[in-house]
């Protein structure tokens, strides 16, 4: 942990004085002044090339950026999470998500127990079931093989294996269907199955704890269905496998343990798609390609854990996120993948990003008086580009992007990869060197369009691309985000792995659901707000 607060530290206070001097430089100028700028402001790693050339820094920015980092303990807390040190200091749990993929000729004793060794049992036993599933041996009540997986699960129960699913469809089987029941919306939940028949249905039912009340309700949903469908309550038993950390509660609610694949405490939802977590996602591909997934995020912890923090992809661009956050005062931050299979990669990333670094306080419960996590978003380009985009381009807000391109298209048609390509270029450069009243004019605008035309560029953003989407890029791809998260929340001195803001809200919703339910309609005594809303509903409800 930094013995310094953040804004004492050496390289803050240097980073405050350095941006006073090149906030007003424009990326224009950069650029001309330094031609070589945009091949020396990159960076390598397991397959992923990032130009972070078209951002507001200079060199002298990005050593100190780096020396924040240092001075931050970033190296430090790095080891510390890979030694398995207690670094969720409010849950006071170790944060091993890099275990789950370490090959098992490693070893990783924490709390007296051997990691590595349970993260591969577990990988052996989803390896021999989804063999089973995809092969067809694996059976249902009426003895017909699956055809469709449905998880049910939420937040980084959900986001994770929909993800990948969606990522990585070109390399999934094309004999299952796989779909994904998250809210607690039952249409979610009659959509997912209206026309599929449950004797060739397999639920998975995912959850961290197994007591989060959407996943719950749906699972039990899901229960009712199938018992109606086929007829016996003996058939939960060959539909139903579960995912979870706590077995008491999945036997509580009917499925057999045998019929459950674990995980630790130490995986955190968000981090968790490489876990049992992504058992679909490997029915989906099949073990071979979970592994590729796994070698990928394992080649990027690597690069983490090894290289110097100058030339250390995460680190830089979490050092980006934290110069924009703080010293620009950016309080979003867009990710634009140009790969229409990465479409759910921002939704992703939102419980990555945000559930890890909104937060308050710091790891000792002072109260920060600078800004943590910014708020992601995005959506796949060039769809953005005819929506949003423009604020971007000519708003008044700073907004940092990542593009994320590729070489090679795995659907290759005509030309359309080059043309999708192309706007990944032209974006970069023309939020990056705009268009001057000068340029406008000499197109022979009308003078009155002139101010309109004009576009001021240095707006930042950078370009990540990539030869190809392979499970093993995604995995690397995921780790590099969530390593430079960690990099975020160790310069702001935050618990980047607990998420106790989204208590509060479940807390209420258990007060309120019996006032809805009942249908006695119970005295109310909320704030007024609340109760006149809570009477709106009841007389809808009611009509
Ligand atoms: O409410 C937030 C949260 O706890 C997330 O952190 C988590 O990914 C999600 O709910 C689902 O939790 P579980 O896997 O325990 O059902």
């Amino acid at each position: 942990m930094p013995a310094t607060p953040l804004r004492e530290r050496k390289a803050w206070q240097a980073l405050e004085r350095h941006h006073a001097e090149i906030a007003g430089r424009h990326l224009r100028d950069l650029f001309a002044e330094d031609p070589g700028r945009g091949e020396r402001l990159t960076a390598e790693a397991a397959g992923i090339y990032l130009d972070y050339s078209k951002n507001r820094v200079t060199d002298e920015t990005m050593r100190l950026l780096v020396e924040l980092a240092a001075e931050s303990g970033v190296p430090e807390r790095r080891d510390a999470m890979f030694r398995g040190e207690h670094i969720n200091v409010s849950e006071d749990r170790a944060v091993l998500h890099v275990a789950l993929r370490m090959p098992e000729t490693e070893s990783l004793v924490v709390d007296g127990v051997d990691v590595v060794q349970e993260v591969h049992d577990v990988l052996r036993r989803m390896r021999e079931f989804s063999e089973r599933v995809r092969s067809g041996e694996f059976r249902g009540y009426t003895g017909k093989p699956v055809r469709n997986v449905i998880n049910v699960g939420i937040g980084g129960s959900d986001l994770g294996p929909v993800m990948a699913y969606e990522a990585l469809r070109h390399y999934c089987t094309r004999e299952i269907t796989f779909r994904f029941i998250s809210n607690v919306d039952s249409t979610d939940f009659a959509e997912a199955t209206r026309d599929l028949s449950a004797d060739e249905t397999l639920f998975i039912i995912s959850s961290k704890t197994f007591g989060t009340l959407e996943t719950l309700a749906n699972a039990t949903s899901a229960r009712d269905w199938v018992v109606r469908e086929l007829g016996s309550e003996d058939a939960v038993a060959h539909h139903f496998v579960a995912v979870s950390t706590n077995a008491e509660r999945v036997r509580a609610f009917g499925i057999d343990t045998a019929n459950m694949f674990g995980f630790w405490d130490w995986v955190g939802g968000r981090y968790s798609m490489d876990s049992a977590i992504g058992l679909s996602t490997m029915i989906a591909l099949g073990a071979g390609q979970f592994g590729e997934m796994l070698a990928g995020f394992r080649a990027m912890d690597e690069h983490f854990r090894t290289a110097p923090l100058e030339s250390n992809l995460p680190v830089l661009m979490g050092v980006l996120a934290v110069w924009y956050r703080d010293f620009f005062g950016a309080q979003t931050y867009g990710v634009m993948p140009y790969e229409q299979y990465l479409k759910r990669f921002p939704a992703y990333l939102q419980q990555l990003t945000m559930e890890s670094n909104g937060k308050h306080v710091t790891l000792n419960g002072r109260h920060v008086d600078y800004d943590t996590g910014a708020v992601f978003w995005g959506e796949p380009g060039t769809n953005g580009q005819h929506s949003f985009y423009q604020l971007i381009h000519q708003g008044t807000t700073l907004i940092p992007i990542d593009l994320i391109g590729f070489g090679k298209s795995l659907n290759p048609i005509r030309d359309h990869h080059d043309l999708l390509s192309s706007n990944v270029f032209a974006q970069a450069a023309a939020l990056a060197f705009g268009k001057t009243e000068e340029e406008v004019r000499a197109e022979g605008t009308p003078e009155q369009v002139v101010p309109h035309r004009v576009m001021e560029g240095n707006r930042p953003s950078s370009v990540l691309l990539a030869e190809v989407l392979t499970p093993r890029l995604l995995g690397s791809l995921v780790a590099l985000y969530e390593h430079s998260v960690f990099t975020q929340g160790a310069i702001w001195d935050i618990d980047s792995f607990d998420q106790w803001g989204v208590e509060l809200g479940k807390v209420l919703a258990q007060q309120i659901i019996p006032e809805l339910k009942n249908e006695a309609e119970p005295e109310l005594a909320h704030d007024s707000s609340t109760n006149a809303l809570i009477r709106r509903y009841r007389s809808l409800k009611r009509k």
